[in-house]
């Protein structure tokens, strides 16, 4: 039988209990904030758009337009810089890759050796200053700042994102034994919360 003083005890119980749930809720989406494309300006200042080094010494990373932080599913848009002596480590990717050098000067390697056993010996170009170049789809790379004194700044757009990225340790390692680095640093934050793909069509 309840009586009142029953009733008063269930209804404090269940008060407590949705505080509880809200605060977890609330607790979550906090967390996640960040990664919310809701919201977002349509126009977004660069210089205000978060930017690291993702641990990697000499780096600068903006994800000016990507999957993770803003919901684009096509493409991808970085701005990075390399200040002399780094680099991006040997890699390789399925998806294309289009750079836009807006300053400085750097070496391009590239071996377009798919289909042997490992990338070998990559050529060498000098990429320099509102020059442009793209990444065949597989071929393994590294763009590395060879300038001495200038940083190297880059605008890159991939497409299919997120990136999934295959590491080599040197030129000579077999493309099978290239390590997948995925999700790739800079998007391992909003990996998870990433908005299922919506309908194309209206
Ligand atoms: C962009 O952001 C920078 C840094 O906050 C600021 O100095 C600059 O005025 C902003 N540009 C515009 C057009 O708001
Ligand atoms: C890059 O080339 C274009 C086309 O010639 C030119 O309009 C632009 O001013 C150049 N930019 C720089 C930074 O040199």
């Amino acid at each position: 039988m309840a009586d009142a003083e029953d009733i008063g005890s269930t209804m404090e119980m269940i008060e407590s209990l949705w505080i509880l749930f809200l605060a977890i809720v609330f607790c979550s989406t906090a967390d996640a904030s960040h990664c919310s494309i809701d919201g977002l300006p349509l126009v977004r200042n660069i210089t205000e758009l978060p930017q690291d080094n993702y641990g990697r010494p000499g780096l600068s990373h903006i994800t000016v337009a990507g999957a993770g932080l803003h919901g684009m599913k096509e493409v991808e848009v970085w701005l990075q810089t390399f200040a002399p002596g780094s680099g991006t480590p040997i890699h390789r990717h399925s998806c294309e890759e289009v750079f836009v050098v807006l300053k400085g000067s750097a070496t391009l390697y590239i071996a377009s050796n798919s289909n042997t056993k490992y990338p070998g010996k990559p050529s060498e170009f000098r990429i320099f200053s509102n020059s442009t170049f793209h990444i065949p789809v597989n071929d393994a790379h590294q763009v590395w700042n060879t300038d001495e004194h200038e940083d190297l700044q880059v605008l890159v757009i991939i497409s299919r994102p997120p990136v999934k990225v295959f590491i080599y340790e040197d030129w000579l390692m077999p493309h099978t034994a290239a390590k997948l680095k995925f999700p790739y640093y800079w998007d391992e934050k909003c990996y998870e919360s990433r908005v299922p793909a919506a309908k194309d069509e209206l």
